[in-house]
């Protein structure tokens, strides 16, 4: 598969909100409210961040979309923070992996020295490996710290990785 990772444009926010709306109405791997509104949504993933990308496949369908932007402000801003979301229908095909390196990449010329990820769902089995495959390392746990809809109160974890640079 044919996969272009480009900046978000104003034209590509229908289909992104779809997959957002999809993955955060499910509630099982994102703090964002499960009734959240496309407004909120927007804001959270287009407005505040430093940057927003859409992975799409040779048809220029958005199969995915991740976002950058500082973790901390002032002495904590050198460590970036991202959050990815792939579509349910093309999971499993590397597109997340293909996002998060080129996150990395982005990251780096954008100044960032770290990648923190501040609350992975423990449950979310695909996305703990993925992330320990790519470099990440598990350096917290959070006990009980997410509901989860279905299988109640589960760990979050604290994920880190230091880019070169
Ligand atoms: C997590 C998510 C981003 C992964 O996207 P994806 O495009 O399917 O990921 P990839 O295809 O790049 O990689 C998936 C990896 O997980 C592995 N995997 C698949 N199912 C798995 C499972 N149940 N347990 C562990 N690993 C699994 C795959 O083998 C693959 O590993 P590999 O690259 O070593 O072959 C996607 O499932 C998603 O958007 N989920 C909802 C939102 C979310 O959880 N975002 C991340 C929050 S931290």
């Amino acid at each position: 598969m044919a996969l272009t990772i480009r900046n978000i444009s104003d034209a590509d926010w229908p289909a992104t909100w779809r997959i957002l709306h999809a993955t955060f109405a499910a509630g099982d791997t994102y703090t964002f409210p499960r009734d959240s509104s496309e407004e909120e949504i927007r804001r959270a993933w287009i407005d505040v961040p430093r940057a927003t990308y859409v992975a799409c496949d040779e048809n220029d369908e958005i199969l995915g979309t991740y976002f950058v932007k500082p973790n901390q402000a002032g002495g904590g801003s050198h460590v970036c923070n991202c959050g990815y979301v792939v579509a349910a229908a093309a999971q499993g095909r590397g597109v997340a992996a293909a996002m998060c390196e080129h996150s990395q990449a982005e990251a780096v010329g954008m100044g960032f020295r770290a990648m923190q990820f501040n609350f992975v769902v423990s449950t979310n089995e695909r996305a703990v490996a993925l992330w320990q495959r790519l470099g990440f390392a598990i350096v917290g746990r959070l006990p009980g710290a997410f509901l989860h809809p279905a299988r109640g109160y589960v760990d979050a974890l604290v994920m880190f990785k230091a880019l070169a640079t």
